[in-house]
């Protein structure tokens, strides 16, 4: 049973057991690519005995389902190859919440392993190969973060780990299920689709001295089928094939050696290609932590003053708050108020329309008095008059452009009687005038005689005031010289009484 026999060094894998004979259960996820490898493999190897099993790694659920099934089905299981593997770039979580790297390359290996072990144990030279890789050098086990929840993820580093796992595991099912020969192993750095697609820059470097897929697979065959395989202690990781070495002669070991030591030098150099290229990746993942780290301290620093600002944003949004709320308060006092004045208004305007009616009424009515006063009747007649005398005027202007007229001669007539009427009045009112100086001086003198008459008067009331002064002084020296009497008279009464 080969996992993720589909492609790369799994198909080549399949393909090259099929070739020697063998009996091949292909898991794979996806149907179609399943199928596809199936033909191919039949194709090539002639062997009708390729089974195909649709199962997706990284569901547990679905893995323990399949090994039962399968355990039902078959009574025999001779090698368990642990083939499938990914390096997923980015953090991604299956249906089940897993981390996508670890569901596969760890979890699932672990539980098909483990599920299969009743069936693999009742043959007796049952093998399970996981396919690890040497990447795994780069790093140390680590069983605290197995879902690389914390730090910063790096599928480089994640698939690392994972293949850390597996060379572990491989290591503790050896000491616990002796029945069953466990190894894990390094294919090579080998021309696969996981190898582009993945390692993208590590491939454009070392794409022209990659292994093929079925040079990446001939360690994985040598230790499934190989008899001197089974020699080796359980639970160990190979890099590399150790079969050929045993079966050739001296001379053709020696040579074999010593390609095989070109080949684990050139291998030893990819190796160091990665491990540097690995290790440059983890400096720049450093610096990349590093500068993030930066960029997360001024994040924190903008995070604690936005804080502050929305603090006292907060406060000042209370303040406006409580401003705002005085301000409705006051608003709708002022809207009450302005309802009143209103109100007000609309009663003013109703009694200062009866007013203004009242009003007019007086205006008609001082209109009809004034036409009925005797100023205005006056102001009518000289209007009247003005009229005639206009009339005359024109009159006269027609006589004065008609010298022959009587017009003239009458009005001047009228002029020297009028003129002599005058000369009366003024004598008249002459006459008047003397009466009235005269009238005015005999007031100024009477006004004089009164003054004099007010003085004499006021001498008078002095003189008088005066006396009544010393009238009130006697008074009072009488009234006293009366008391001292009285009191002589009553101590005179007393002596009187004593001498009697
Ligand atoms: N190539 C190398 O240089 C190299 C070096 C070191 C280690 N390895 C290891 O060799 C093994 C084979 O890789 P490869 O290089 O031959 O690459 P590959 O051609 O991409 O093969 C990977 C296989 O794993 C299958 N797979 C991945 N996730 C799966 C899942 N959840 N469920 C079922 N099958 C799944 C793939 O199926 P799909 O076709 O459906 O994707 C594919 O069949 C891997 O474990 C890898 O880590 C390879």
């Amino acid at each position: 049973m080969i996992t993720g026999g589909n492609s790369g060094i799994g198909k080549a894998t399949a393909l090259e057991i099929a070739k020697r004979g063998g009996t091949v259960h292909l898991v794979c996820r996806n149907k179609e690519r399943a199928e596809a490898a199936k033909e191919e493999i039949v194709k090539e190897s002639n062997k009708e005995e390729i089974f195909v099993h649709i199962l997706d790694m990284s569901r547990p659920k679905m893995i323990l389902e399949f090994a039962d099934k399968f355990q039902q089905e078959n009574n025999k299981l001779d090698v368990l190859i642990n083939n499938a593997g990914c390096m997923i770039n980015q953090r991604e979580l299956t249906a089940d919440g897993l981390e996508s790297n670890f569901a596969t390359n760890t979890l699932g290996t672990y539980i098909l392993t483990t599920a299969l072990m009743p069936l693999l144990k009742k043959n007796e030279a049952a093998r399970v190969i996981t396919v690890s890789s040497g990447g795994m050098l780069v790093q140390k086990l680590n069983i605290s973060d197995l879902q690389f929840k914390t730090g910063q993820f790096d599928g480089t580093m994640a698939y690392a780990q994972n293949k850390r796992q597996q060379v572990i595991m491989t290591e503790q099912w050896a000491k616990m299920h002796k029945e069953i020969h466990f190894s894990s192993m390094h294919p090579g750095w080998a021309d696969t689709p996981a190898v582009r697609t993945s390692m993208p820059d590590f491939y454009e470097k070392m794409k022209n001295r990659l292994r093929t897929e079925g040079q990446g697979a001939d360690t994985v065959v040598w230790l499934a089928i190989s008899n001197v395989q089974s020699q080796h202690p359980s639970g160990l990781f190979f890099q590399g094939m150790a079969e050929q070495k045993v079966q050739l002669s001296l001379s053709e070991i020696v040579k074999e050696v010593a390609e095989q030591q070109d080949r684990q030098t050139v291998e030893a150099q990819d190796n160091n290609n990665l491990l540097r290229y690995l290790q440059a990746q983890l400096s720049k993942q450093e610096k990349e932590k590093q500068v993030v780290l930066k960029e997360l301290r001024t994040i924190e620093k903008q995070i604690y003053q936005a804080e502050d600002e929305s603090e006292n944003e907060g406060q000042l949004c209370t303040d406006l708050e409580s401003q705002i709320w005085s301000l409705i308060a006051s608003n709708s006092k002022l809207k009450f108020i302005i309802q009143e004045e209103e109100e007000k208004y609309v009663k003013l305007l109703s009694g200062y329309d009866k007013y203004r009616k009242k009003i007019l009424a007086h205006k008609e009515f001082i209109g009809q008095l004034e036409s009925k006063n005797p100023i205005m009747m006056q102001l009518e007649e000289k209007m009247l008059m003005m009229q005639k005398l206009k009339a005359k005027k024109k009159e006269l202007v027609a006589d004065l452009q008609n010298p022959e007229g009587n017009i003239i001669k009458q009005v001047q007539g009228e002029i020297t009687d009028l003129k002599a009427k005058l000369s009366e009045i003024k004598e008249a009112i002459n006459e008047k005038s003397v009466l009235l100086i005269k009238e005015q001086e005999r007031h100024a003198q009477l006004r004089k005689e009164i003054e004099v008459q007010n003085k004499r008067c006021e001498a008078i009331l002095k003189r008088l005031y005066c006396q009544l002064n010393k009238v009130q002084s006697n008074k009072r020296h009488w009234t006293w010289d009366m008391q001292q009497m009285e009191k002589t008279a009553a101590h005179l009464r007393r002596c009187l009484g004593n001498a009697v």
